[in-house]
């Protein structure tokens, strides 16, 4: 299983210490990744030197360097040790809903990230809106279609928006429906799940056919219950 913690803007460096202090020495059978702040990085990759616990962002840019104030190239990640990066989180998409050319953007971020050395995680998943319009499956292919790479490794996070910080979360067999669908459209790629995964949830979750682990939002800032999500 593959256990990735999106952290998203949450975390001053004084609070992330006590919380990774206690799960870096992590030695179980999953891989863990932490995607924290971009201020965070730094620090939190000098604290995770010797740990089995890889360090992840949460976004870039989709040029190495340049005139492009306010991002932060792959390049700069691969530099501070970052090895992973979230790519095209729903939260970025609704920032960017009005922009119809930007699974183009994010298939650039996604090359980009590839030739830095970075393993993209590119997270996919309908609205509510477009569930309750039986679109889901609609919807997975065009954001898949447009912005998977043909070479190169990445993750896939499956995240239905409407599941993302509401303690709701699909049915058993919904998940295994729509992971079988997209492990079709990707063959052999590990797809994980996002949306209300907590301490509670995550054995259950886990036990479902197609998936190969979580990312995981709330529940990774409480170090009681990351543990426990990491030891799944
Ligand atoms: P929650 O686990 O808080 O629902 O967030 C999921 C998520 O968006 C992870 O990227």
């Amino acid at each position: 299983m593959i256990i990735a913690a999106n952290w998203k803007m949450n975390l001053t460096i004084r609070e992330a210490k006590p919380l990774v202090n206690s799960i870096k020495k992590y030695k179980g059978r999953n891989k863990v990744i932490l995607c924290p702040t971009f201020t965070l990085l730094p620090e939190m990759a000098g604290m995770l030197k010797k740990s089995r616990i890889s360090l992840g962002a949460q976004n870039c840019h989709f040029e190495q360097k340049g005139a492009f104030t306010g991002e932060v190239s792959p390049l700069q990640l691969k530099d501070v040790g970052v090895s992973y990066v979230i790519i095209g989180h729903s939260e970025r998409r609704s920032c960017n809903a009005f922009n119809p050319d930007y699974n183009r953007i994010l298939s650039k971020k996604i090359h980009s990230a590839i030739n830095a050395g970075l393993i993209p995680i590119i997270c996919i998943g309908e609205t509510d809106e477009q569930r309750k319009k039986a679109q889901t499956k609609k919807i997975i292919k065009k954001q898949i279609e447009a912005s998977v790479p043909k070479k190169g490794k990445y993750i896939v996070a499956y995240e239905p928006v409407w599941a993302i910080g509401s303690g709701k979360t699909p049915t058993r067999e919904q998940i295994e429906d729509i992971h079988e669908y997209i492990s079709k459209l990707v063959p052999g790629t590990k797809i994980l799940y996002g949306g209300s995964v907590n301490e509670k949830n995550c054995k259950e979750i886990a036990s479902i056919s197609g998936v190969s682990g979580f990312l995981v939002g709330g529940a990774s800032l409480e170090a009681n219950k990351f543990k426990k999500i990491m030891h799944v």
